[in-house]
């Protein structure tokens, strides 16, 4: 009689395969989301990101390019001067520059351009 016990049915599989079946709903659910997130989350943030660039800059440049030290004020400067100094920097001039070569060189020719006219904008 004692062989009959051992030999019952594990009654945890079906349940097993419940748990199974509800993560498959979270996992669909998740996928939403991320593509709800795909759709609205980005043409938000293609529109920040030059402010967030420069925001970037406002450490050692001040608030919105306003120094109140030695480092350059760049608000206010003409789209086509601060161009030409960041160019400059990338490309490795002056010589004596100390951060802004190193910092320019990771800048692409847009978000240059795009930098210049956001803090040509700024009063200064
Ligand atoms: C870590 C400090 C630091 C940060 C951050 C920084 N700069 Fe500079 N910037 C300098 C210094 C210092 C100079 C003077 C040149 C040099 O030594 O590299 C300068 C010079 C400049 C100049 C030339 C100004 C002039 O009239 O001579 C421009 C334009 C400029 N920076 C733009 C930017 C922009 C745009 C950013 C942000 C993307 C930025 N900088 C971020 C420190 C910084």
């Amino acid at each position: 009689m004692t062989g009959t016990r051992a030999r019952q049915p594990n009654s945890s599989l079906p349940r097993r395969s419940r748990v199974a079946g509800s993560a498959g709903l979270f996992g669909t659910g998740a996928a939403a989301a991320l593509a709800i997130l795909a759709i609205f989350g980005s043409p938000a943030a293609a529109e920040e990101d030059i402010s967030i660039l420069a925001g970037s800059c406002a450490n050692c440049h001040g608030p919105e390019g306003r120094s109140p030290g030695a480092i350059p004020t760049i608000a206010g400067k003409t789209q086509a001067v601060l161009k030409a100094h960041m160019e400059g920097f990338r490309a490795g001039e002056p010589a004596d520059a100390t951060v802004m070569p190193r910092l320019m060189s990771a800048y692409s020719d847009e978000e240059i351009d795009a930098l210049a006219r956001w803090f040509s904008e700024v009063k200064p």
